[in-house]
């Protein structure tokens, strides 16, 4: 299937205005192929009938909810950011401890925005697991998963991984936290599933995105760089209103809110930073 460079500006344009994902003109090979197969499965007449699925029914088309599985990238895997996870563990998580303690609110919100399958997610839920003895005891701990791809959601509800997805997984957390079954899989404990919840959300809209309150830390890692600067300004400025004064904000390991949103501080630790009100 062969878009003219109109008919690729076209679909650029509706992904990029539900959902802030921009496609570069390289990434036309990309799109023409996906589109392709969408348009042999709904069987539509060409890129007309498709664009008119895409946009029938009110607010989000099932077939829209099926282009976007299509077309994010879900790259993810356990622990997936090491340097980060220790700076959490040794240094942010203790001092927030020590500030909601010092308050008497024992309660810790964190959120995986773009969580994916839901690696990130239990990776944290995990590592709280841990501490549930001791400096957690009696706390309630919330972990919200959220992703606009449905299949990613379903399998994040599933918790059940291959090989490639716990291969960073330290051999600690793989015995204590997973069945491993024949096949190479990997079920994941429900003490751990139970921690975390999975939601549909689009981050690119506003009306949603108001109601995620009061978080300590916030994951927003190997997201952003699909979007382009405004819709990372936008999203970004949901997360900074959207964290407790004392919470912490993570992007993935290459990325930085440098030129995007000058609220943050930066705070560093060895091998990476994290962003603070
Ligand atoms: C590469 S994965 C990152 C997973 C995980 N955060 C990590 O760092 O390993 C990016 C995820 O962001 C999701 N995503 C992209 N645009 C989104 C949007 N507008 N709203 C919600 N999720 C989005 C994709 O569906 C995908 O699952």
């Amino acid at each position: 299937m062969k878009l003219s460079d109109k008919d690729f500006e076209v679909l650029r344009d509706f992904i990029y205005n539900h959902c802030g994902i921009y496609f570069h003109t390289s990434k036309k090979y990309f799109l023409e192929s996906r589109l392709a197969r969408r348009i042999e499965v709904t069987k539509v007449a060409g890129l007309t009938g498709y664009l008119a699925l895409l946009k029938s029914g009110a607010g989000r088309s099932e077939e829209l909810t099926r282009l976007l599985d299509e077309v994010t990238t879900n790259e993810t895997c356990f622990f997936r950011n090491p340097p980060q996870l220790k700076a959490l563990e040794t240094v942010f998580l203790p001092e927030i401890i020590a500030t909601k303690g010092k308050i008497g609110f024992r309660k810790l919100r964190i959120w995986s925005a773009g969580s994916s399958s839901g690696e990130e997610a239990y990776t944290m839920a995990m590592m709280l697991l841990e501490k549930r003895a001791t400096v957690l005891k009696d706390w309630i701990i919330e972990i919200v998963g959220t992703d606009i791809n449905e299949t990613v959601l379903a399998q994040a509800r599933e918790g059940v991984y291959n090989s490639y997805a716990v291969r960073n997984t330290p051999e600690f957390y793989l015995k204590k936290y997973f069945r491993e079954e024949a096949g190479g899989r990997f079920v994941l404990s429900p003490e751990v599933k139970k921690l975390v919840s999975f939601n549909h959300l689009n981050l690119y809209e506003d009306a949603k995105m108001v109601f995620m309150k009061s978080f300590d830390f916030i994951f927003c890692a190997n997201v952003l760089i699909y979007f382009d600067l405004a819709s990372k300004t936008k999203v970004v400025q949901h997360f900074y209103n959207n964290l407790q004064p004392y919470g912490y904000f993570f992007v993935g390991q290459s990325e930085s809110l440098h030129g995007v949103n000058d609220k943050f501080k930066t705070i560093h630790f060895p091998g990476g930073f994290a962003y603070k009100k």
